[in-house]
């Protein structure tokens, strides 16, 4: 559903909700990264280079003129991506 609403986005706004994507990507994996134990470094660099990444994608976005998608959308791209985590731990 969330596919075929981006479907009809103009280019800026289709490349603001992969801006966005990517920040709550970001957000996701600084919560995991808060989770693991204190010793576990490997998993640790793991996913600081995978948020470098992330970060990067963002960037990009930005740089090829992505714009701010409004609060509702920001919401619901949040709703959809924790329903998919907590459907995640069923399958
Ligand atoms: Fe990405």
């Amino acid at each position: 559903m969330l596919g075929a609403y981006v479907g009809k986005l103009n280019k800026e706004k289709s490349l603001g909700f992969i801006y966005e994507t990517e920040e709550q990507v970001e957000e996701h994996l600084d919560e995991y990264t808060d989770k693991l134990p204190r010793n576990d470094k490997k998993s640790r660099d793991i996913l600081i280079e995978i948020k470098k990444d992330e970060t990067k994608h963002k960037e990009t976005a930005r740089e090829l003129g992505s714009t701010s998608l409004s609060s509702q959308t920001k919401n619901l791209m949040s709703l959809s991506s924790r329903v998919m985590k907590e459907l995640s731990f069923y399958f």
